[in-house]
């Protein structure tokens, strides 16, 4: 098997540089569409700034201010005190902050449409922009920090996106202190290979195209490698397709290889066999960590995961990954890693797999390996190294399968700091954004996503996940997890606790919680992260216990992260 490897397929026939830069274009287009016009709404916003300030000032256009929801703003204070009562002579609106960096309170109507055209929203509908000042400080990264700051300083403002509006001078940023921990950017992954298994199909499809998220972990961000090498296996996919495929992931600095598997084998034995293709692979002498991962795997903080696994003796053979977070999974197929979670297996136990490999996928192995699901990958992996060592499973619990069932939120607020994510592309599953969840890391460090900051005025910030608010009050634990989520097909009421702990109970329809759950979020020119926070009036969860809801508008909740001043 070793020597007769084929080789990666690739493209050399860019020569032309005009070819290439139409194919690089073509590829931002097709990767990029959905975004690129809000990049552009962005930089032009930025741009517009000062004109906008100078217009303000000079034109005196009678545009008037957004109505107020009359809900919100400093407790004990009515709305009406809380309405910006300076309208006429607040002609001034941009503000520097400490950071030298501009903070801009118009209401930018393109955007603002923009947004109520994409997430479905009324034309009428509540926004509320807010500045957060990062202040990276010598302090460890806590799972909760409480500010003495409001998150709210007026009454939340409506606006109709038929109409024009003046801008405001922007309250002063809420101050974040966060750890020094370090940027996304400076990851550095050599020491790892990935292997993954999948189609071309869902490589292109825009619900489960995946290669923004590996952007995230293999490269720094601005079109080069960090290291890492994936090793890619597309299921019967053309010539064309593998093409298309290194193309689109070399130009955006991925390491690649692209190869075909072969259609005639058993999902189960095409998984076992990533091992020996990764082990064989020409890189491998450079390697430390051989990585068996699914298209949905996600790893949100790169440091944290190369300095966890650097803890492990990598020449000795292990086999590295977390169980199912549902009991019931275990009993169903066995202890051992849930590959969506990631496996990481040593050079060592990789040579024992791929010596072995012949003996560990006979009919008899695939048929041990049914458990009544159909063959699994993960137990076929298991008894090959089970069987042919004394090699036994490493739990490493901070690694997620995410078997979850129904909203996740209770998973991503809880100020967790997971070494990976998984199972987020809906389906049967979860419906996540984890490459728009992380990119405030590029603003606050790798600490800051899901990190989480509670206000005086009983908001949450999950950074990243959401902005909730808890209109009776924080008054449970926030070391537990909301049991927002459950297990299926068989809900005993505690099958996930061996991993999560016994879980708060859920706030849906209590009119206790209300939450806005981020859309999307852009690194902007200037270092500044944007993020969009969308909330439905009609969200199932958001109900008083008599089932009206708690909110009768759509809300966006605009968060602008400034980076420090020098750092
Ligand atoms: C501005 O600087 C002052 C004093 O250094 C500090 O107390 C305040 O929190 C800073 N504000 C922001 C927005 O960073
Ligand atoms: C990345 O890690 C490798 C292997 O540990 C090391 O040789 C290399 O110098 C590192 N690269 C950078 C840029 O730090």
């Amino acid at each position: 098997m070793g020597a007769t490897i084929p080789r990666p397929h690739r493209c050399f026939s860019m020569r032309n540089p005009f070819a290439r830069a139409l194919v690089l274009t073509m590829a931002m287009l097709t990767i990029g569409g959905f975004f690129l016009r809000s990049d552009l709404d962005m930089q032009s916003a930025l741009l517009k700034t000062a004109a906008t300030a100078r217009e303000a000032l000079t034109l005196q256009k009678p545009m008037g201010h957004p109505e107020s929801a009359g809900w919100g703003g400093v407790e004990g204070s009515s709305a009406e005190q809380n309405r910006i009562s300076t309208a006429e002579d607040a002609d001034v609106p941009t503000t520097l902050s400490n950071s030298s960096h501009l903070m801009t309170c118009d209401y930018d109507m393109e955007r603002l449409r923009h947004w109520q055209e994409t997430y479905h929203l009324e034309e009428s509908f509540e926004y509320t922009k807010r500045y957060v000042q990062v202040a990276r400080q010598d302090i460890q990264r806590k799972s909760v920090t409480k500010l003495d700051q409001n998150f709210l300083v007026d009454a939340v403002k409506i606006v109709d996106v038929n109409k024009q509006y003046q801008a405001e001078v922007c309250p002063e940023p809420l101050v974040v202190p966060v750890s020094k921990s370090p940027f996304p950017s400076t990851a550095n992954a050599s020491d790892f290979m990935f292997g993954v298994s999948t189609t071309y199909k869902r490589l292109t499809d825009l619900r489960t195209n995946p290669i923004n998220e590996w952007t995230y972990w293999l490269t720094d961000g601005k079109g080069h490698s960090n290291g890492g090498k994936l090793v890619l296996l597309l299921l019967d996919a053309s010539d064309a397709e593998l093409d298309d495929t290194y193309n689109k992931l070399t130009n955006v600095g991925i390491d690649v290889d692209v190869y075909r598997s072969d259609p005639s084998l058993i999902m189960a034995v095409r998984y076992l066999a990533l091992t020996p293709r990764l082990y064989d692979h020409p890189d491998r002498p450079n390697k430390k960590w051989l990585v068996i991962c699914d298209d949905d795997t996600f790893f949100p903080s790169f440091h944290a995961l190369a300095d966890k696994l650097a803890e492990y003796d990598h020449e000795q053979p292990m086999y590295i990954g977390t169980f199912s977070e549902d009991v019931n999974n275990i009993q169903r197929h066995g202890s051992q890693a849930f590959g969506g979670a990631g496996v990481f297996l040593s050079v060592p136990l990789a040579k024992i797999i791929t010596e072995k490999l012949e003996s560990c996928k006979t009919d008899e192995k695939i048929a041990e390996a049914n458990t009544g699901w159909g063959p699994q990958g993960d137990i076929l992996l298991r008894k090959c190294i089970y069987e042919n060592s004394e090699v036994k499973l490493t739990l490493l619990n901070d690694l997620w399968q995410l078997d979850l069932f129904g909203d996740p939120s209770g998973f991503y607020e809880s100020g967790i700091k997971p070494l990976s994510l998984h199972h987020y592309r809906g389906g049967i599953w979860h419906v996540a954004f984890p490459w728009h969840y992380t990119k405030v890391a590029h603003v606050c460090g790798e600490d800051c996503t899901f990190q989480r900051f509670q206000t005086a005025d009983d908001f949450i910030i999950s950074n990243g996940f959401s902005v909730a608010y808890y209109p009776r009050g924080i008054d449970f634990d926030l070391g537990q997890f909301e049991a927002t989520f459950h297990a299926a097909p068989q809900d005993r009421g505690w099958n996930l606790d061996f991993m999560l702990g016994p879980q708060r109970q859920s706030l849906h329809k209590t009119g206790r919680k209300i939450s806005w759950d981020l859309q999307e979020a852009l690194v902007n020119e200037d270092g500044s992260v944007s993020q969009v926070y969308v909330s439905r009036h009609d969200d199932w969860r958001w109900k008083n216990p008599d089932g009206t809801p708690m909110n009768v508008r759509d809300g966006i909740v605009e968060l602008v992260w400034l980076p420090e001043a020098h750092d």
